[in-house]
């Protein structure tokens, strides 16, 4: 079997089981299997495989088929430009949260030393800001120290491996890691905390994942039916976890981001004020202690 005659199949497939992006799907599952990218797989289309290979994206497409995003197919998903390891584990990054970074990114100044990226899953938010810091040119020793805070071990240990992946040994140093009910085991105090805690109402997220995604309930049950459960005490902790002046930029859907910017307002916080998404949907909720 040839490229060209898997992919037909795999597209023909993928998207009778309803995908909206049969091609691109295709292509990343046999990217993936070959270790090559989209461009390769267009100009090498008559390129025989072996048994093993037509095999293994075989087997890709059944899974894909069945519900399961390619992302946990391949392991990996591109946020912020860069390359995340994912499993079942972790919520998949999700082009929405790019929004949480570019804000987060506009508030960091030289005097900012330490973040903390509380509900950081697969550490795509904490790790984008770091990364993209480091990119921007700015010196080693003028990077923020951050924090990684998830409830769930699995989690923390696949944003361990990111950072690994990401980063250098050294600039690893700069990080440290803690399993916590959102602040309650963290001793120390921000500049910034940013995130994207699960805020989809308890109904809607259980129905969700019907369709097979896998996605893991604990990333996105906001746990009450306007899915503020987890941020309604969030809000305090962050505040209380905070150093004068701090800021907390967190994710919501854009059907609570008005109710959340409410309670940060009720809690305390000032100069609240909620930011839009590509879509133009209200999406980053965020105020200063
Ligand atoms: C919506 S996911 C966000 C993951 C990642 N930051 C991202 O943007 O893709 C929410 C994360 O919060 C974690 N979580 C759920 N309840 C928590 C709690 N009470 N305290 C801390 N983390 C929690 C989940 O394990 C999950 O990793």
């Amino acid at each position: 079997m040839n490229i060209y005659e898997i992919r037909t199949k795999a597209v023909r497939e993928i998207g009778k089981a309803g995908s909206d992006t049969p091609e691109l799907d295709a292509d990343l599952i046999i990217g993936d299997v070959l270790a090559q990218n989209r461009t390769w797989i267009l100009f090498h289309r008559n390129s025989q495989l072996t048994d093993e290979q037509a095999e293994k994206i075989d087997s890709a497409i059944r899974k894909r088929t069945e519900g399961l995003p390619v992302a946990y197919i391949t392991g990996k998903k591109e946020f912020y430009g860069y390359e995340f390891i994912v499993t079942p584990d972790v919520l998949i990054p999700k082009p929405d949260t790019e929004t949480l970074v570019d804000f987060a990114l506009s508030a960091v100044t030289s005097e900012t030393k330490s973040i903390c990226d509380l509900c950081s899953g697969s550490g795509c938010v904490g790790l984008s800001i770091y990364s993209a810091l480091l990119d921007s040119g700015i010196k080693y020793s003028s990077i923020p120290n951050f924090t990684f805070v998830d409830i769930s071990q699995a989690a923390l240990d696949i944003s361990k491996r990111n950072a690994a992946k990401l980063l250098n040994p050294i600039s690893v140093q700069k990080i440290s890691f803690a399993k916590s009910d959102i602040l309650e085991n963290i001793s120390g105090t921000f500049d910034i905390i940013v995130t994207n805690p699960p805020y989809i109402p308890s109904g809607e997220a259980a129905e969700l994942l019907k369709d097979g995604r896998n996605e893991p309930l604990l990333a996105l049950d906001g746990l009450s039916e306007d899915g503020l459960g987890i941020i309604r005490n969030l809000i305090p902790q962050s505040l209380a976890h905070l150093n004068e002046g701090g800021l907390l930029a967190m994710e919501t859907g854009e059907y609570n981001a008005e109710k959340a910017a409410e309670l940060m307002r009720k809690a305390g916080f000032r100069d609240v004020a909620i930011e839009k998404d590509l879509a133009g949907l209200l999406r980053v909720v965020h105020g200063r202690k």
